[in-house]
């Protein structure tokens, strides 16, 4: 069943008070519910049925008022619970049975491992009681927990606690209350066998806040990171955006089991572990990024998705979109801005543009769904940032302040909209942002053509623009789209021009953010004393597919010259990326593949270039992915573009082996283990020239390989080292690795993650057959998301070149997984579908076996919701 936004009315009634009591046995729970509930006014005085969601729940008792209801005077269904209030206001006491030990879905009350978790948001409240679960009915929530003493010491929901004691048989119970009005689906409840780790963070009010980070015991000492990563989101939030915590605790807890990266859940948030563990020795550098940005994430969603929460789930990207921008701009002022943009831009071209390309293309504001699991999307959440950003640069960075503190003070503890969020921005900063808010309902990837024309006699050079955006599914009109532009003039020397618009007095200086609000546009820039060569789109000012009629030679100037470290990164990946395309032609055609020497000029000059930050350097010389030049490809050849980029990437290893070695020499001095930014850079360029080096299959790289993977002091280079040997030939070292891997990590499950995933995602032949054995390994666990991701999600997703074999037996697996997973956990099922939906992509022999293995889900008995939007839409 489609949901539709233009249908949305508000709730008919409302809930002021929740009081939840959960009892928690081994094979089944009691929910009691007691609800204060009100007729909403604004809806009318006529009193209409009370229709309350709810799934797979055992109804136990009912009463209004105290009185138990006959079965003749509700209605149950599959998701409803409906009963006929006789006065406007009344209390509601429910009890249901679930089996949270039976949940393989991870939404709603679940088992993970020894503990018990919840998963709420979006829809999985109305699994643990009948409620009105949808994110306009705020209520104040009083949660009992009871449970056994000694299985589960640990009790834990929202807000403060406010009393425990002892129960009958060697039960206890704690009950936990929330002052702040909350949805639903910020609910959250644990009860396990914990350890906890604590802090304390001092308020610019003053206020001390407890904090509190809780694990399985094994899990003490992989904390340390997670709780330093709070403590800077929490004052960051308070310097950037005036935010301050409002409870007195604030609580995280670590889960194995987890569809999911997190969840803000109001002062209780919960995480899947790999989310928050992290130490030197089993934890890469990107996990240690990965951890400081979703803490910050969750927990900047207090104010964006807590404090003013969303209307209804079409606005979801009004606390995600947000909440994803303020965590990037937090991970920029921790670490190097630069990289952190240049990875966020790489992200967001490989798999947004491609998810805009496809049939579940959708707008950052989504007219219409069918399962809203579906649509925590890339769109949602990465283009969704990338809007917010753009009302950044479009509002300056004191505008967009004036505007989100309008925001805050305006809505809080309210459920509102994308519009009301423009509004404030507007207001704040006298702004009309109506055409600017297409972002928000049209979906699809803008193209934007530039060109440029020099008229040597006027001193003038004419920028001209041109904008336009492909049909979407149910979107076939376009309409043009407030494009903010950064960019500067460089004269022959590299340096910026001074800028000045014919149409305009003073001059702005020589970078400028320039508004194309029209499908054409032209921007006269005069009192140039020599042609100018454009630096565009700076910082990827907007999420567009951007061309300029550049020369291969002009992009080596600008890889070189351009005094943004952003879109120096830029000419070089353009530069390969064309170089990529061209060498494809050449391969189809059976013609031998050319270097352009042009590339590795570039690379040598940024390789001996002293002055770049060594992470700026591995970012420059890392070449485009096989995912994105499938994204650019009008028809991608996988086996010509997997065939080119590892013949240039050994071509340029050859070419270049003196100036590598030299620089990974000097990078491999034994040095102690440190976390910082310099560090962490080093490390990611030591590690990118490792991959290349061993290209030469020289003996004595494999040898120093093999060393560093035995003797390294830390996960990154560790992990570096075995990715290397797993993807070259040399058999005997891969092998030797491999198995004193498993042998050190076996009961680290992360680390696990680690080792299949780097198996699973190697371009090496046999990967399927490779796959399938990983599968039977003890520590392989269909039930767990994170092995799902590790082995099936880095095979179809990383390992383009072995999951599109021919036979079409890599499709023909993924369904096989996709279609045992439906009844397992319909929400992993349904994100694994994502390669498959991608099958226009490909050559007629390949869509025809994708399409097969689509129809074959289609054709399986009880699909979900979740998988069923998606192959449908994939069909259709
Ligand atoms: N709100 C969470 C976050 O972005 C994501 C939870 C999504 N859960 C889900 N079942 N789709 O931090
Ligand atoms: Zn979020």
């Amino acid at each position: 069943k489609t949901i539709y936004l233009k249908d949305y009315r508000q709730p008919d009634y409302w809930i002021a008070e929740t009081h939840l009591t959960f009892e928690l046995f081994e094979d089944h729970a009691l929910v009691h519910s007691r609800l204060a509930v009100q007729r909403n006014a604004e809806q009318g005085k006529k009193l209409p049925p009370l229709v309350l969601d709810g799934q797979q729940l055992q109804l136990i008792s009912l009463a209004l008022d105290d009185v138990e209801l006959s079965e003749d005077s509700y209605q149950l269904d599959a998701d409803h619970l409906t009963l006929h209030p006789g006065s406007a206001e009344f209390e509601l006491a429910i009890t249901t049975r679930i089996e949270p030990q039976n949940n393989t879905a991870l939404e709603g009350l679940y088992k993970s491992g020894g503990m018990f978790c919840t998963q709420c948001e979006a829809e999985g409240f109305r699994k643990i009681t009948y409620y009105l679960d949808r994110p306009d009915v705020m209520s104040r929530f009083t949660t009992t927990v009871i449970a056994d003493r000694g299985d589960y010491p640990v009790l834990l929901s929202n807000g403060n606690p406010v009393a425990s004691g002892e129960h009958e048989a060697g039960r206890h119970w704690a009950t936990w209350e929330d002052p702040f009005p909350k949805p639903a689906y910020l609910f959250a409840l644990v009860a396990g066998d914990l350890v906890l780790i604590q802090d304390s963070f001092t308020t610019m009010s003053g206020r001390d806040i407890d904090l509190r980070i809780y694990v399985e015991p094994e899990n003490r000492e992989q904390c340390g990171h997670a709780m330093d990563s709070l403590k800077r989101s929490m004052r960051w939030d308070e310097e950037v955006y005036g935010r301050e915590y409002d409870l007195d605790i604030f609580m995280i807890v670590a889960v194995n089991d987890f569809n999911m990266g997190a969840m803000e859940n109001k002062g209780l948030n919960i995480f899947n572990s790999s989310c928050v563990l992290a130490h030197p020795d089993t934890a890469t550098d990107l996990a240690f990024q990965r951890v400081e940005s979703v803490v910050a994430h969750e927990y900047f969603h207090n104010w964006s998705g807590n404090r003013v929460t969303c209307r209804d789930w079409f606005q979801l990207s009004l606390k995600e979109g947000f909440t994803v921008f303020r965590d990037s701009q937090f991970s920029g002022d921790m670490n190097s801005a630069t990289v952190k943009r240049i990875e966020d831009v790489t992200f967001l071209r490989a798999n947004q543009f491609a998810e805009d390309a496809g049939p579940m293309a959708h707008p950052v504001r989504p007219d219409s769904f069918i399962e809203i699991a579906n649509f925590y999307t890339l769109t949602v959440y990465e283009k969704g940032s990338e809007v917010v950003g753009m009302l950044h640069t479009l509002c300056g960075a004191d505008g967009f302040r004036k505007g989100t503190d309008l925001y805050f003070e305006r809505h809080d503890g309210q459920a509102v909209t994308c519009d009301d969020f423009v509004k404030a921005l507007e207001d704040a900063n006298g702004l009309d942002l109506t055409r600017f808010k297409r972002w928000y309902s049209q979906a699809g990837t803008p193209r934007l053509e530039m060109n440029g024309h020099w008229d040597a006699n006027a001193g003038e050079f004419r920028l001209l623009c041109r904008q336009s955006c492909p049909p979407t599914p149910g979107q076939t009109d376009k309409q043009p789209l407030v494009i903010p532009l950064r960019m500067a003039l460089l004269d022959s020397q590299g340096a910026e021009m001074s800028l000045q618009l014919a149409d305009e007095t003073g001059s702005r200086g020589t970078e400028t953010v320039l508004a194309i609000t029209e499908a054409e546009q032209l921007f006269v820039f005069t009192g140039l004393r020599e042609e100018p060569l454009p630096s565009l789109l700076r910082g990827f000012s907007a999420p567009v597919k951007m061309t300029y009629p550049y020369s291969r030679d002009d992009r080596v100037f600008l890889a070189k010259h351009d005094p943004d470290g952003f879109n120096r990164w830029e000419a070089a990946q353009a530069l390969a990326v064309e170089v990529m395309q061209g060498l494809v032609t050449m391969a189809q055609a059976g013609r031998p593949l050319m270097l352009d020497q042009r590339m590795v000029d570039v690379y040598r000059s940024v390789l001996n270039n002293p002055e770049l930050d060594p992470a700026m350097v591995a970012e420059i010389i890392r070449l485009p992915s096989e995912a994105y030049m499938v994204e650019l490809a009008e028809q991608a050849d996988i086996d010509a573009i997997h065939k080119v980029r590892e013949t240039l990437r050994a071509e340029l290893a050859q070419a270049l082996h003196d100036d590598m070695l030299a620089v990974w020499q000097r990078l491999s001095v034994p040095q102690p283990y440190t976390p910082d930014a310099a560090s962490v850079a080093r490390r990611s360029l030591k590690n990118t020239l490792l991959g290349y080096l061993m290209l030469s299959e020289s003996e004595e790289i494999v040898a120093a390989c093999v060393r560093q993977f035995i003797e390294a002091n830390n996960m990154t280079d560790r992990q570096a080292a075995l990715v290397a040997l797993v993807n070259s030939p040399f058999e005997e070292q891969k092998q030797a690795a491999l198995a004193e891997f498993a042998r050190q990590w076996q009961d680290y499950p992360l680390v696990m993650d680690q080792w299949f995933s780097v198996q699973a995602a190697s371009g090496q032949p046999g990967g399927l057959e490779r796959v399938q054995a990983l599968m039977q390994h003890p520590a392989f666990n269909l039930r767990n998301p994170n092995k799902v991701r590790a082995v099936v999600g880095a095979f179809a997703n990383q390992n383009l070149v072995n999951f599109h074999r021919l036979d079409g037996a890599g499709y023909g697996f993924l369904a096989d997984q996709i279609i045992t997973l439906n009844s397992l956990n319909p929400q992993i099922a349904a994100r694994l579908m994502t390669p498959l939906t991608r099958w226009r992509k490909y050559d007629p022999a390949r869509q025809a076996l994708m399409q097969e293995q689509l129809q074959r889900i289609m054709a399986t008995d009880d699909l979900s919701a979740d998988v069923y939007e998606v192959v449908s839409k994939s069909l259709a």
